[in-house]
């Protein structure tokens, strides 16, 4: 049995992810960490949220439990995973990171961290859209020369990064599939009289509204048609099972950096981004 904390754990992934370790049989939750100071130390959370009896009690210094687990699963933000690696590495503890918004720096040391332990670290990890990852290399090798391509994400209103990490994830591996650098072609935004739009963009827009969980197009616009390739999350528990299915694929891994495609045993399809 893996025995797992989750960091984070009052958050709406928190929530979810102990949902989701609370029906499986696999897996064992022993950690919940909050944020220092928060009103929800000492509180069986799965009890509180309704979910069911853990038997675990949140804590706020993740140092106070750390015999009682062997990997972290961490939604939290930047900041906070970029902390938690270094206390994993010193501890031997596997990662399991769901985070998003890092600048590059961070992935570099996330990339480095993982010559000291196992990381699975993926911006989404919902089975459909790494499937749609896939469809993204194959359509942009097919048509992508021929085509616009556009990146659409609209999430909730609470959402603090833009675009999003799965919408940057998309760009990345259309870009490698067509050749480019994204650097070199991506277009964050558009506003005024811009002149028109180059071929080789792919262009990001960004929608914010309401409590929408997460989805994203992705247009390849030809002349006289066009493919969309869409997802449509409707529970953040997609990103929960997720998340479980890598903690049980790191089992068996000692170091090293993987994303759910590895997971999903989809990796050979694609062009690393
Ligand atoms: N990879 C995926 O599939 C996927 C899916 C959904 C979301 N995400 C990403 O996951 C992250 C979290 O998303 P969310 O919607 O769950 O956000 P959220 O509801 O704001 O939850 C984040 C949680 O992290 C906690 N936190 C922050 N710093 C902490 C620290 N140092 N120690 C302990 N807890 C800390 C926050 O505590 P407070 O409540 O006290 O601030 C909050 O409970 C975001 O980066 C989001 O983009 C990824």
């Amino acid at each position: 049995m893996i025995k797992v904390a989750v960091i984070g754990s009052s958050g709406r992934m928190g929530r979810a992810l102990i949902e989701a370790m609370h029906v499986d049989s696999d897996t064992q939750l022993t950690a919940t960490v909050v944020r220092q100071g928060s009103k929800l130390v000492g509180q069986d959370l799965g009890q509180l949220f309704g979910i069911g009896v853990t038997g675990v009690l949140a804590v706020d210094n993740i140092l106070n439990v750390i015999n009682d687990f062997d990997l972290v699963i961490d939604f939290t933000s930047p900041q906070s995973s970029m902390e938690l690696l270094a206390i994993c590495q010193e501890h031997q503890k596997k990662m399991v990171i769901g985070t998003t918004g890092f600048s590059k720096e961070q992935l570099l040391q996330i990339a480095y961290g993982a010559n000291d332990i196992a990381i699975v670290s993926a911006p989404n990890m919902s089975l459909g859209i790494n499937l749609c990852l896939n469809l993204l290399a194959t359509t942009t090798k097919a048509i992508g020369a021929n085509t616009d391509i556009e990146i659409l994400d609209l999430h909730h209103n609470k959402k603090v990064d833009s675009p999003s990490g799965t919408a940057v994830q998309m760009g990345k591996v259309i870009a490698k599939a067509a050749g480019r650098k994204l650097d070199d072609c991506a277009v964050y935004k558009r506003h005024g009289i811009i002149g028109a739009r180059g071929d080789k963009e792919i262009g990001f827009a960004t929608v914010r509204a309401g409590d929408i969980v997460g989805e994203h197009t992705v247009f390849f616009a030809g002349n006289g048609e066009r493919v969309e390739i869409s997802h449509k999350a409707s529970s953040r528990m997609t990103f929960a099972h997720g998340a479980v299915a890598a903690v049980k694929w790191l089992a068996d891994k000692n170091t090293g950096l993987f994303d759910m495609q590895d997971v999903l045993g989809l990796a050979d399809n694609m062009p690393h981004a």
